[in-house]
């Protein structure tokens, strides 16, 4: 029986450069995909695959995300006021405070360090880690597939998807030791290797369920790929004693981190929206005939 996953580690410390000046004292976790901000689909998503617990690992802007998860008196006054039921419902859907934590990543030194901020929180349990500006919408959310796998197979698990070759320089890419199509069993991780030296093109998004074994080398604050502290590097130390695979999750995936994927979000997140679909697909049309 493997242990189960209760806590998310949302890594929300990163500048952002390729969103300025929208960035420039707002996280772009906090961007709207049609009328909610990256980090709540995240945490949506989370509880949704059984998470109980999160900590958000922030940068600037701490204090707007803090305000978004909780209430906002004077507002849901105003709207309790005006008799508008459905908009109070909206500002009040978020954690129990008991489920919610903050702390600050007080240097951007990468992926893997901000995931180290998170080593008390998480302690010795398996953990998942959830980067919000990689949306995968789904009719079952991606971390929820990720727990169906991680209870067959245990370890670490990560989920992938297949990338152009040219690519490879951009992701963390899996070298595979068997697949059956759907889950891939790996023997190796690379960050971002040239296309020439890419050991597959089955690169990594921004889901993770991990053990606190990657502690251990997280730890030693070793920078790896662009001067950052790798989490990939931290999953490839823990391979001689921990499982590691690959899940190819159901869904459509949008890298909200480049402004076209967030702009596709956008769009596609809102043709599924009864109210709205009718609207933005005619509107679309106008701009593309
Ligand atoms: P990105 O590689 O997308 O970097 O980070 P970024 O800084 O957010 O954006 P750009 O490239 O400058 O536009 C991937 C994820 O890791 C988090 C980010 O917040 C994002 O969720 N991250 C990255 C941190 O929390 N801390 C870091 O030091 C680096």
């Amino acid at each position: 029986m493997n242990k189960p996953v209760r806590k998310a580690v949302l890594p929300v410390a990163g500048l952002g450069t390729r969103f300025l000046p929208a960035t420039k004292c707002m996280p772009k976790e906090m961007l709207p995909v049609v009328d909610k901000p990256l980090i709540q689909y995240a945490i949506e998503e989370a509880e949704a695959a059984g998470i109980e617990k999160f900590i958000l690992i922030t940068g600037r802007g701490k204090n707007l995300m803090e305000d978004h998860f909780d209430h906002a008196f004077e507002l849901e006054r105003i709207l309790e006021k005006r008799g508008k039921k459905a908009e109070l419902e909206l500002v009040q859907q978020f954690p129990e405070p008991s489920m919610i934590q903050y702390t600050r990543q007080q240097q951007a030194l990468g992926l893997g360090h901000a995931v180290w901020c998170a080593k008390d929180f998480v302690h010795d349990e398996p953990f998942a880690v959830l980067l919000p500006d990689d949306m995968v919408l789904a009719e079952k959310g991606c971390l929820a597939q990720m727990m169906d796998a991680y209870n067959e197979v245990g370890g670490n698990i990560v989920a992938v998807t297949e990338v152009p070759r040219e690519q490879t320089n951009r992701y963390g890419i899996l070298d595979i030791e068997s697949d059956d199509g759907k889950l891939a069993k790996a023997t190796g991780l690379v960050e971002k290797p040239d296309p020439a030296d890419a050991p597959s093109t089955l690169s990594i998004i921004g889901r993770y369920i991990l053990q606190p074994d990657v502690f251990e080398h997280l730890d030693k604050q070793i920078a790896g790929a662009g001067g950052e502290i790798q989490l990939t590097d931290a999953i490839a130390a823990t391979l001689d004693r921990v499982p590691f695979h690959g899940l190819r999750y159901e869904g459509t995936r949008y890298d909200c981190g480049s402004k076209s994927g967030f702009i596709a979000a956008n769009v596609a997140y809102a043709l599924e929206r009864p109210d709205m679909a009718d609207d933005v697909r005619a509107a679309l049309k106008d701009i593309l005939d």
